[in-house]
């Protein structure tokens, strides 16, 4: 049972946070040293509710087919379930099923936008604009491009918390083509004021790319309201399977974008000379999807939209202020937390070392007590120097999660102490 503390007094939903844990088999599973899972290490992938699972089993044991193609009964339907995956992925964001097109995961999202979009539009001279928030996905695919178009990257500052500097805004969008920066940092939890620089970005000619992999598994979203040109998300990191994502694109955007991979499902016509493609989305989805994933990505969505998206970044903003409440007690003992404190700026995410224990160790002796956080630079290497640290432990919530997750986690760092005080 969830124990009850101030968290849960506020928390009316006691009974539906333990229909959720029930929802999900793996965290009824006992590790192999007989303790509870404790997991903490959503950001890097959610956990998968039974009807995610259940979804995948029924595509291959009852109507395994390819889509697009066939006429058979079971064709039809494996492409009327795909579709109808993709409309309820649009929905969730806000979009039109026309302008969503299936990737693997964000990270290919954003390379579809730097090849596609990039090279008919990035030359010599141009500026993408970064923030120094970003993981590698949104930072190696616009290197590229740069090296190959001749344009430069700038990067918006953030401050010691890891919260984006706004002063010289302006001045860094003077000649920007692009702006692309992570909705929520995957390292710091910092939401991003996408409100702010969005309207600013376009008022200075740039499009803006929004890398979501951290936001859309957390925060109501209508891509049409928020104005983004591009938003990237993967479906592992939103309680569906991993091998699917998807990126929005406005349509008149994806319609006078040329395609990224080409072969099968993305043309109209095809001659031995010359081929006419297919409209957005299919233009980019060249091959066989990951049809099952795609379908049981469209459940997890339907999922996280009963839950109510209001609810679930409520729950998270209350587990993040206990934990930060709970951390606190250690830093008299040299616990160092990182990032924003003011939960509203924070996306269920904590990054924080202990003493000198290093973050591997600290997690290595958290997993002994069945916790999973993770431990190391996190994917953002060039933010892990700014800030001059080597790594960091991190621990990030979800659905799932309760106040007494953390209360394991804060007697998980009293036994690193006692170890390390040998
Ligand atoms: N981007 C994922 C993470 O932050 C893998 O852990």
């Amino acid at each position: 049972m969830i124990r009850t503390g101030t968290l849960l007094e506020r928390d009316r939903d006691n009974e539906k946070l333990q229909r959720i844990i029930a929802d999900f088999p793996i965290l009824a599973r006992p590790t192999s040293r007989g303790k509870r899972l404790v997991y903490l290490d959503s950001a890097a992938t959610s956990q998968k509710p039974r009807c995610v699972i259940d979804a995948l089993v029924q595509y291959y044991e009852q109507y395994n087919a390819n889509i697009h193609r066939g006429v058979y009964e079971i064709a039809a339907r494996a492409t009327d379930e795909y579709e109808r995956a993709r409309v309820k992925v649009a929905r969730f964001v806000g979009a039109s099923p026309s302008e969503i097109v299936w990737v693997r995961n964000t990270t290919e999202a954003i390379n579809l936008i730097a090849y596609s979009w990039g090279a008919q539009h990035l030359r010599r001279g141009d500026a993408i604009l970064l923030t120094e928030l970003e993981h590698h996905s949104d930072l190696v695919p616009w290197q590229l491009l740069a090296e190959r178009s001749g344009a430069h990257l700038r990067f918006l500052p953030v401050d010691e918390r890891g919260v984006h500097v706004l002063d010289d805004l302006d001045g860094l969008l003077d000649g920007c083509k692009l702006v692309a920066l992570g909705h929520v940092s995957n390292t710091l939890g910092t939401v991003a004021p996408l409100e702010t620089i969005i309207p600013r970005a376009h008022a200075a000619g740039a499009i803006v790319a929004v890398d979501g992999a951290q936001g859309a598994p957390h925060l109501s979203l209508d891509v049409h309201a928020l104005d983004a040109d591009f938003y990237a998300f993967s479906g592992h990191k939103m309680l569906g399977p991993t091998g699917i994502g998807a990126l929005y694109g406005k349509k008149a955007l994806l319609d006078a974008m040329p395609p990224f991979f080409s072969g099968g499902d993305m043309i109209r016509r095809v001659r031995y000379e010359n081929t006419i493609f297919s409209d957005p989305p299919r233009r980019f989805e060249a091959g066989t999807g990951n049809i099952a994933d795609a379908i049981a990505f469209g459940v997890a969505v339907e999922y996280l939209q009963n839950l109510g998206m209001s609810w679930v970044r409520e729950h998270e903003r209350a587990l993040t202020a206990y934990a930060l409440e709970r951390l606190a007690a250690f830093e008299p003992r040299g616990l160092a937390i990182y990032g924003p404190r003011d939960p509203d700026r924070i996306s269920g995410v904590i990054s924080f070392n202990f003493a000198d224990i290093h973050a591997h160790d600290l997690a290595s002796i958290l997993d002994t007590e069945g916790i999973c956080v993770r431990a190391g630079h996190h994917c953002t290497m060039p933010l892990m120097a700014k800030m001059g640290w080597s790594a960091t432990a991190r621990a990030s919530f979800y659905v799932y999660n309760t106040p007494e997750d953390i209360d394991v986690l804060c007697a998980g760092l009293e036994k690193a102490a006692t170890v390390f005080a040998r």
